[in-house]
């Protein structure tokens, strides 16, 4: 199929015309037709590569009431990714070959976003023993990132094994930053706010000590670190630090840790029940600034559906997660973009090139000219759009955005020169 895109501004520059063929952006240029061609509108529309998402729970195998590759991959495309990683934790887990095999083949008949597995790092999730780490990346699924996520490898020699292990084959280990003897229990951000609720605190500490050994550990062994979902000021601190003397170190925040706080919990609401919790102000300013100046390297999800009886219960028996996927450009948007912290390049950095990189992905993070594969997105940055649950695509609905009005839509999406949303609509 060949699609000519009219008058687009490629990462917020002047407007282009850009020419789709085979899969490839065959032209960038002003005036640009083709026989046959399919024309987009792209008046007032920002061109951006197409997002890479390091880390989205899609829940099948196992929890297919909750979200399938399919659905998850439509709530993708429909926030302008064109790949999303999928994490393992999963029933059965994704700890053999066997089964990223399975999710990466319901990616590639979805084919709505390419689905990239991770792999487990420990049998079962269950810190005890490496899992076939090897296998996995050597399979059809090409496994790069590993990661037990949803729980730390608390295990320092373990950590130390698994590090090695990646480092051979060129992998990294994603690691969900949580000391599990400080947050026996915990529901939100401790501080004053969580004595005054009455709900046992999670401390900042029992991320900042993982991720101050794992830094450690990483430059040590010489291998890859990517931290998940960083969340307080000190882990930038401690990031930041490691960077500046060499440590291998990246590291990513979720949208919902860069717009909101642990003043959410007052409502009790279970909605706002995540791991790690919602922090502070302050916190909420550091991750900002330690994304707009690199020290963080990516926005990623942690979309996190789960079913209503999963969710909607009292505070402290509600699962932690929250969708992501569908707002996450808009939120981006909203907490860096307008603010002036970071521009459409930055904003292309962020969430498809460093993210790409760190997965070692082909094909994504590319610029948008001439060869390369047309993986891309237009986004109206004018639009304002009051989030509704019920018009999600996700099978879930527990978003802590709902009522909201963010900025920003997307309005295509395109994968390898097809697209997969148009007029802001996923393509059936
Ligand atoms: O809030 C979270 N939900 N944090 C995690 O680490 C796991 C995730 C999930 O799987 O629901
Ligand atoms: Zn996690």
């Amino acid at each position: 199929m060949t699609t000519i895109v009219k008058g687009a501004r490629v990462l917020g520059g002047d407007p282009a015309d850009l020419l789709l063929e085979d899969g490839r952006i065959a032209a960038v240029g002003e005036r640009l037709s083709a026989t046959g061609a399919t024309v987009v509108d792209a008046d007032g529309l920002v061109a951006l590569p197409g997002l890479v998402d390091l880390h989205t729970h899609l829940r099948e195998p196992g929890r297919e009431d909750a979200e399938t590759v399919e659905t998850g991959s439509r709530a993708a495309a429909l926030g302008g990714y064109t790949a999303v990683h999928a994490m393992a934790n999963t029933d059965p887990v994704a700890d053999t070959a066997g089964v990223v095999e399975q999710v990466w083949r319901l990616g590639q008949q979805a084919g709505l976003v390419d689905v990239v597995p991770v792999g487990a790092v420990t049998v079962g999730l269950r810190g005890e023993r490496l899992a076939e780490l090897g296998a996995m990346a050597d399979s059809a699924a090409r496994v790069r990132v590993f990661s037990d996520d949803g729980h730390c490898v608390a295990d320092p020699a373990l950590m130390r094994r698994a590090l090695e292990y990646v480092k051979a084959l060129d992998g990294v280990v994603a690691q969900h930053a949580e000391e599990p003897r400080l947050t026996v229990g915990a529901q939100m951000n401790e501080g004053d706010r969580s004595a005054r609720l009455g709900l046992t605190g999670w401390p900042a500490a029992a991320e900042e000590a993982v991720i101050a050994r794992d830094v450690l550990l990483a430059q040590h062994v010489g291998a890859r670190l990517h931290v998940c979902h960083v969340s307080t000021a000190g882990s930038v601190e401690i990031l930041r630090w490691a960077k500046s003397r060499g440590v291998q170190v990246t590291a990513e925040v979720t949208p919902h840790h860069l717009l909101l706080t642990e003043a959410c919990a007052e409502s009790y609401d279970p909605v706002f029940k995540v791991n790690p919790p919602l922090r502070t102000d302050e916190d909420v300013h550091a991750l900002r600034a330690g994304l707009a100046d690199g020290t963080i390297d990516a926005v990623a999800t942690d979309h996190a559906p789960h079913a209503v009886e999963d969710k909607e219960s009292e505070w402290a028996s509600a699962r932690p997660g929250m969708l992501g996927l569908e707002q996450a450009l808009s939120v981006v948007l909203q907490t860096l973009v307008e603010p002036g912290l970071l521009d459409w390049a930055g904003v292309a950095d962020r969430m498809s090139v460093r993210p790409a990189a760190i997965g070692r992905l082909d094909g994504h993070g590319r610029p948008i000219a001439p060869g390369e594969p047309a993986n891309l997105l237009l986004l109206d940055p004018a639009a304002r759009v009051t989030v509704d649950p019920a018009a999600l695509a996700s099978r879930s609905r527990n978003t802590p955005y709902a009522g909201r009005e963010l900025p920003g839509r997307v309005v295509a999406t395109f994968l390898r020169g097809e697209a997969t949303v148009l007029d802001g609509k996923a393509v059936e």
